[in-house]
């Protein structure tokens, strides 16, 4: 398995991979009764995408790759990128997913060659990385995908940075759709919404974009 690059290290995923990571994959602990609200929320997003490889990039434990799995009936290939060793070991174990390849490692240095996945998501992910880091992220995720990109993120009509867990440093919200749309001009916006979490209490109010690589 490969390791997190040290180099590489931010203040943000220094968080991640120490303490503050434990603490966030023990209030996330994977439970059958989110199984149905998860598989519908990506239903929504990409369910009618005929896709044989994806990849999330900052999976934790994988609860988005097991709604994936189950919505597309097993058939898709799963790989996960995770900084924090302990939650992809736990998503590793999980009777009921197999990963077609785990990394553990950053955004920052995806090991996968140009084009390798048909569709790399975030969700939740982009929102914790530092504004100057950003770019190195999404030119990865960009990089890596062959057709789509799913971006499921915390909106702000402007680039802000709020409180998390009572801390500084570690909470930036944008329009990413915007970010996404001017930066790469081969992407497309096939698709956007909105998952409330009237609806979705899983989700915490995520606005998401689909784009297509074009
Ligand atoms: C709020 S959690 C979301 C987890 C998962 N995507 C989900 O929706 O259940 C943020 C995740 O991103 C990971 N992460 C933080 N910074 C990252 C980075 N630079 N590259 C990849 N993953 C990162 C964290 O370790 C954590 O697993």
């Amino acid at each position: 398995m490969q390791q997190v690059d040290h180099e590489e290290t931010t203040a943000q995923l220094q968080h991640w991979t120490g303490e503050f990571g434990t603490g966030y994959r023990e209030r996330n602990d994977f439970a059958p009764w989110k199984m149905p609200l998860g598989v519908e929320a990506y239903r929504r997003m990409i369910g009618g995408l005929e896709v044989r490889s994806i990849l999330e990039v900052g999976c934790n434990i994988g609860l988005n790759l097991s709604y994936i799995n189950e919505l597309f009936g097993g058939v898709v290939k799963l790989h996960g990128v995770e900084p924090n060793g302990e939650a992809l070991e736990e998503l590793k174990a999980r009777p009921g997913i197999e990963l077609a390849g785990a990394w553990n490692t950053s955004a920052f240095d995806v090991p996968l060659d140009d084009g390798a996945i048909d569709l790399v998501l975030t969700s939740g992910v982009l929102i914790h990385i530092a504004p100057g880091d950003l770019p190195r992220a999404t030119d990865e995720i960009v990089r890596v995908a062959s057709r789509y990109v799913l971006c499921v993120e915390y909106f702000s009509h402007r680039p802000e940075e709020i409180p998390y867990h009572g801390q500084q440093g570690l909470l930036y919200k944008r329009d990413f759709g915007k970010f996404y749309k001017d930066r790469y001009p081969q992407l497309t916006c096939v698709d956007y919404g909105f998952l409330w979490q009237e609806e979705f209490r899983i989700f915490d109010n995520l606005n998401w974009w689909l784009f297509e690589k074009r």
